[in-house]
């Protein structure tokens, strides 16, 4: 594999990241400075291939995926793996879901796909399958122990209620904010595949749980919440250190709960502005030790931008370049043990946002 030094990696991405507004997501696992089992893998979510009429799809979607498929070709080194990190579809239909497969083919390497719920309510995930194989797995790479979860189920009794066809309740669970509405979850039986999947791995080694939904419980109304996420948390626990990245939110969050840290990827589609309150904290987020990074809600591309995820030592740093917003850099500080958000020091800090071009 090609040797590379971390400076070498954030220059190299840096030029990339200056180009524009990309909404990918790129993500260093380094061992430690120049270590040879270091490696990037890098991160496409929430694209919401929406069709309109026969083969005419919203073209600003198609754009994102179309835009971050072409930048992940150009990264160099390049990563070792690609995750999607679901609702590749807006509702769930065959036609949109494998228009955007059509997209992602361009992709140069392994891609892998997590399940989201604009994939799933329409048929229960079943066309999904079809094109990619099953939604939950787990995979070793360089010393690292990945898993990938579907975190959007259900209770079954919501799911197979009486509703007028798959699409009446595809269209339910896209609401915001809807009393006929239902949480998220991993479930029973998949906590039980977790549990003795887990069990094979050695403490030390440093978990990656890719899931859609955040296993963490930040905004009910909106489904920013996974409802059994205490249970899921509890089988990481033993672990030195556990990463949970997640798509979904289309916004930046944070988080560090005990030895977990919690990041979300930004979406190719539109950002979501921030909930109109994250005051629902004090009453539904279990433990929130890193106050949210608010970007600008009333900018349309804001939280679109480029993510650099940096796992070093079993944690993470962020860089964030975003259009119009200041760089930003969110960083495990050892002292106080959780993430802060910092000036960032290195490369990135030079890059002045793209406005200022
Ligand atoms: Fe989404
Ligand atoms: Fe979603």
């Amino acid at each position: 594999m090609s040797k590379y030094s971390r400076r070498d990696f954030l220059r190299k991405a840096s030029v990339l990241a200056a180009a524009g507004t990309l909404p990918i997501s790129l993500v260093e696992v380094a061992f430690g400075e120049s270590h040879p089992k270091n490696f990037t893998f890098a991160f496409i979510s929430d694209s919401h291939i929406t069709q309109t009429k026969g083969n005419n799809f919203v073209e600003n979607w198609d754009r994102g995926l179309r835009r971050s498929v072409a930048e992940c070709n150009l990264l160099d080194p390049r990563p070792d793996f690609i995750i999607y990190g679901g609702d590749i579809a807006q509702l769930g239909k065959p036609e949109e879901i494998d228009h955007g497969l059509d997209i992602l083919a361009g992709l140069r390497g392994d891609v892998r796909y997590v399940m989201g719920e604009h994939d799933y309510y329409l048929d229960l995930g079943s066309h999904w399958r079809k094109r990619l194989g099953p939604e939950r797995y787990s995979f070793d790479h360089k010393d690292v122990h990945f898993v990938v979860l579907n975190s959007i189920l259900t209770y079954p009794e919501w799911t197979h209620k009486q509703w007028d066809g798959g699409m009446q309740r595809m269209l339910q669970m896209a609401r915001l904010d809807n009393p006929h509405g239902s949480p998220f979850m991993v479930g029973d039986e998949q906590r039980q595949w977790l549990q003795a999947d887990l069990a094979k791995i050695d403490k030390a080694t440093p978990v990656v749980v890719f899931s859609h939904s955040p296993i963490q419980k930040i905004y009910k109304g909106w489904n920013f919440w996974t409802d059994d996420a205490e249970q899921v948390q509890a089988l990481l626990k033993p672990f030195d250190k556990a990463t949970v990245i997640y798509g979904h939110v289309h916004q930046i969050q944070y988080n560090q709960i005990d030895n977990i840290s919690f990041h979300a990827v930004m979406a190719t589609a539109w950002p979501w502005p921030y909930p109109s309150t994250y005051k629902q904290a004090e009453s539904h987020l279990a433990k929130l030790t890193v106050p949210m990074n608010r970007a600008d809600p009333f900018f349309e591309r804001d939280a679109t931008g480029w993510q650099f995820i940096d796992m070093h030592s079993g944690n993470v740093d962020l860089r964030y370049v975003l259009p119009g917003n200041t760089s930003r850099r969110v960083a495990f500080d050892e002292e106080a043990g959780r993430p802060m958000d910092t000036r960032y020091q290195g490369a990135m800090a030079r890059i002045p946002p793209r406005n200022h071009y």
